[in-house]
């Protein structure tokens, strides 16, 4: 393996996910396994730009992988959504001597690599959010512990839901993505799940499934809503007022982002970690490590950026029928 690049430098952006550091980690140890020095970039795109930069050693990533959060902490920076911003961060780069840049989150972060790379820096997308929701991979860093932690809560809920006969109404996380609402369904028996991509059903439809539950035998109810969907609270308050049923609403909210991560995540955020160093070695840039088929492989950025995904069907359909 050919090795062009002397220093590379390493960022978390947008917002977190358990096993970030893992990835983190494994970029300083690969990087320095292939003679190529690492500098971490503290809060995202801010930190490039502030220059709060700081060169990692082995020892720097220590007892990071089972931490959840991220060690170099994430930030959402406006400014690098501006021309000015992003030149700032190329010449930002230059000074630091980051001749290749590795940038762990989601789509958004991936946009402002694009940017970078236009301006000359190489720079490679690590797929890291919850959310599940990067078109051209199967996995993102995070979803497998946020899942757990979701279904965990919602167990617990569903024994009190059980005591009392009541209808639980249970939010997860997912701004524009079902997938963790999905999940969370079909590995808690739902009884219903209600997800961006497939709209809101009206009221009236939600009550009717509640009662065809209730009709046959059923005494409580799990319904998962996605935060796209939202209006969780005064779902509970219609479905009790309808149908009689005590009915209570939890959002789990910012939980799900925390934690230790599980093995998925921290050997899929090594794995990928790694690849990305290694695609700066071999000389590539604007790319993104993506796991497709079980392997780790790259996409362009643009065409990675370009790709849609569909929530799947059948599992969608799955969920439906393991009432
Ligand atoms: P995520 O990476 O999780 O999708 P965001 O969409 O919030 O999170 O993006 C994180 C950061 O990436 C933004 O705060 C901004 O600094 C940068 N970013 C997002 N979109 C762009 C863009 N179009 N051009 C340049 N930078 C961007
Ligand atoms: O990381 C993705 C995500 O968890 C979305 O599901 C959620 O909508 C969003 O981040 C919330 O982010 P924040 O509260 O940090 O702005």
């Amino acid at each position: 393996m050919s090795n062009k690049v002397g220093t590379i430098g390493v960022l978390t952006s947008g917002g977190d996910a358990p096993g970030m550091n893992a990835a983190i980690r494994a970029v300083v140890r690969v990087g320095l396994a292939r003679g190529i020095k690492v500098m971490g970039i503290q809060k995202g795109y801010n930190g490039l730009l502030t220059g709060d930069v700081r060169e990692l050693t082995a020892r720097s990533v220590s007892d990071t992988v089972q931490r959840g959060g991220t060690i170099l902490q994430t930030a959402r920076c406006l400014e690098f959504l501006k021309p000015e911003g992003q030149q700032r961060g190329a010449e930002m780069c230059r000074v630091f001597g980051i001749d290749g840049l590795v940038v762990i989150g989601g789509d958004g972060s991936f946009q402002g690599a694009e940017k970078l790379a236009n301006l000359g820096i190489n720079t490679i997308g690590v797929p890291g959010t919850i959310d599940l929701d990067i078109a051209c991979t199967e996995y993102t860093i995070g979803f497998d512990t946020a899942v757990n932690t979701a279904m965990e809560a919602i167990n617990k809920i569903r024994d009190t839901s059980t005591s009392h006969e009541r209808c639980s109404i249970v939010e997860v996380m997912g701004r524009n993505a079902g997938y963790i609402a999905l999940w969370c369904g079909i590995s808690s028996g739902a009884e219903l799940v209600l997800i961006p991509e497939k709209g809101r059903p009206s009221d009236e439809e939600i009550i009717k499934t509640i009662l065809q539950n209730k009709h046959i035998g059923k005494k409580n109810f799990i319904i998962i809503v996605a935060e796209g969907i939202g209006g969780s609270e005064k779902l509970a308050k219609k479905i009790q007022e309808i149908t009689g049923i005590e009915s209570r609403a939890t959002i789990l909210g910012h939980l799900q982002r925390g934690g230790s991560p599980s093995a998925v995540d921290r050997i899929h955020a090594s794995m990928m970690g790694a690849k990305a160093v290694d695609l700066l070695c071999e000389g590539k840039a604007k790319r993104v490590v993506a796991y497709v088929g079980g392997q780790y492989v790259d996409y362009d950025i643009n065409e990675a950026l370009a790709m849609t995904k569909n929530i799947d069907e059948y599992m969608y359909e799955v969920s439906n029928l393991l009432v």
